[in-house]
């Protein structure tokens, strides 16, 4: 998509599509208002009908209006003045887009400089709309035989805002572009198959991601390499499949190389089954969406490069399968970590802590400033929080509250748990230094427990994202969470 901005008259806009919002109980915009009049009333006919009052997200298209060069109006409701904080602005942005995407417009001009966010300064719109509006034009059709017809729309205009910068709205056009890409890629790399996206596959996603961008330097460990490591815990989860495992380092330069750098880790289990704890068949294979956390690091780590943030961030992806097989990890087996700690697996589908520790292990000779691991932990996060939340545990109260407020700004919000030394003794193991589970209850913070023992040294933090990485039922599939707000996060880091 090409995204510009465009002075002058709105309706001489050359545009498929013009975009133009009413307030809420059919009061005009701006916009609006001036189309009205240059328009012969071709506004008030569409309101008059009852059909359309400017409700927030409603969507109404006007064709052949005289006095208009854009061959369409698609009137946009904001609803209340009062109520339209950044969070209903993007609901009608989504709205907006999908609106757009389901016509046959090559080119559309959003003409929304009056509108004004109650909690957002005036270029945060131009951002979102380009976010939204990559958001809404991905489509998913890899794996189908019949391939579906994309979204017509291939270049976006906005007017500027009264007092906005041309080069600073440029600037968050191609931000909020880079991040809707980014939310794209997180959610193709989840939506794929256990068979197709593997460890090998994802490891050949972060080289072609490393050829394309000359700041990105790309490493892969093998099976072979993870041992001479002391990997024993990470490679006990891929004990039992014939798909190799990998440690996929991803390093962004775009700092000094004295910089100390941001560290994400994702979890990159390209199908859970459980292991020899079986899991239940029903819905089982929503476990090929148990790679999103790597997918998530993958999508941002080009977002980074794409966007040249002035720092210094490296990306470390724990890829395995979790299968049942005669070399399977089983229940009561015993590994060493990369740490030196001993680790009963009471539970082989408790696997996403076993490849991170030795990951967060591996990353403190990064000597990071922050560290953060995203993964799919545990079904008590969907439980507690159902999709709404990245659930987040840290050791450090300065990178929780940076993280919610992060949340917060880019809308892909975080929620705190506590990491309370009382949790602690629930992993306590007869024959190891830690057992992998922590019994049913606090499943979550339990997971994360198990975590902390691995970044004892690091200003860390974790986010569960099992609940806000993919919808289940009829809509199945990946939501791109948390690209946002670990770009967020990345975008207001110095080096
Ligand atoms: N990948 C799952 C977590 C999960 C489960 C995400 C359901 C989304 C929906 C993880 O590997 C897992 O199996 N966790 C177990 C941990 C338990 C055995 C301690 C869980 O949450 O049931
Ligand atoms: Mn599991
Ligand atoms: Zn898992």
């Amino acid at each position: 998509m090409r995204y510009s901005i465009k002075s002058g008259a709105i309706e001489k806009v050359a545009a498929d599509c013009l975009v133009v919002p009413v307030w809420g109980k059919s009061a005009l915009s701006t916009e609006a208002s001036h189309l009205e009049k240059v328009s012969d009333k071709a506004l008030g006919v569409v309101i008059k009908s009852g059909d359309f009052s400017g409700k927030l997200g409603e969507t109404s298209l006007l064709y052949k209006t005289s006095g208009v060069s854009a061959r369409r109006i698609l009137l946009v409701g904001l609803g209340e003045r009062k109520k339209l904080n950044a969070r209903a602005a993007a609901k009608m942005l989504e709205a907006t887009a999908k609106a757009v995407a389901k016509t046959q417009s090559e080119s559309a001009h959003y003409a929304m400089a009056s509108v004004e966010i109650t909690d957002r300064d005036t270029t945060w719109l131009a951002a979102r709309v380009a976010q939204e509006l990559e958001d809404a034009c991905y489509r998913y059709d890899t794996t189908k035989s019949q391939k579906v017809t994309k979204p017509a729309l291939k270049s976006l205009s906005i007017t500027a805002p009264a007092g906005a910068r041309r080069k600073g709205l440029e600037d968050v056009l191609k931000q909020g572009q880079a991040i809707g890409k980014a939310i794209n890629r997180a959610k193709q790399l989840g939506n794929l198959p256990g068979n197709v996206c593997t460890p090998t596959f994802l490891a050949n996603e972060a080289q072609v991601l490393a050829a394309k961008n000359k700041s990105i330097a790309t490493q892969i460990l093998s099976e072979k390499q993870m041992a001479r490591l002391g990997m024993g815990s990470l490679l006990s989860v891929a004990a039992g499949s014939a798909e190799e495992a990998k440690l996929i380092v991803l390093n962004y330069q775009g700092a000094n190389s004295s910089s100390r750098p941001y560290v994400l880790v994702g979890k990159g289990i390209t199908f859970d089954t459980g292991g020899i704890s079986l899991k239940q068949p029903a819905a089982m294979d929503e476990m090929k969406f148990d790679m999103c956390g790597a997918a998530s690091v993958v999508a941002t780590m080009g977002c980074v490069a794409e966007l040249k943030l002035p720092i210094n961030v490296i990306g470390i992806v724990a890829a395995a399968e979790n299968m049942p097989g005669s070399k399977a990890t089983k229940p009561g087996d015993i590994v060493t970590s990369m740490s030196g700690k001993t680790i009963e697996i009471l539970n082989t589908d408790a696997e996403g802590r076993l490849v991170l520790c030795d990951a967060l292990t591996y990353a403190e000779r990064f000597k990071p400033r922050t560290i953060i691991d995203i993964a799919t932990l545990t079904g008590a996060a969907v439980a507690a929080f159902g999709s709404q939340a990245n659930v987040m545990l840290s050791n450090d109260d300065k990178l929780a509250q940076t993280l919610v407020q992060c949340g917060e700004e880019s809308l892909d919000r975080a929620w705190q748990l506590p990491l309370w030394d009382e949790y602690q003794s629930l992993l306590n193991s007869n024959f190891a230094d830690i057992a992998n589970i922590g019994g049913p209850r606090a499943g979550t913070i339990t997971a994360a427990c198990f975590l902390s023992r691995f970044t004892e040294k690091q200003k860390w933090a974790h986010l569960d994202i099992a609940g806000s990485a993919w919808q289940s039922g009829a809509q199945k599939g990946a939501t791109g969470r948390p690209v946002g707000m670990l770009m967020q996060y990345l975008m207001t880091q110095k080096a």
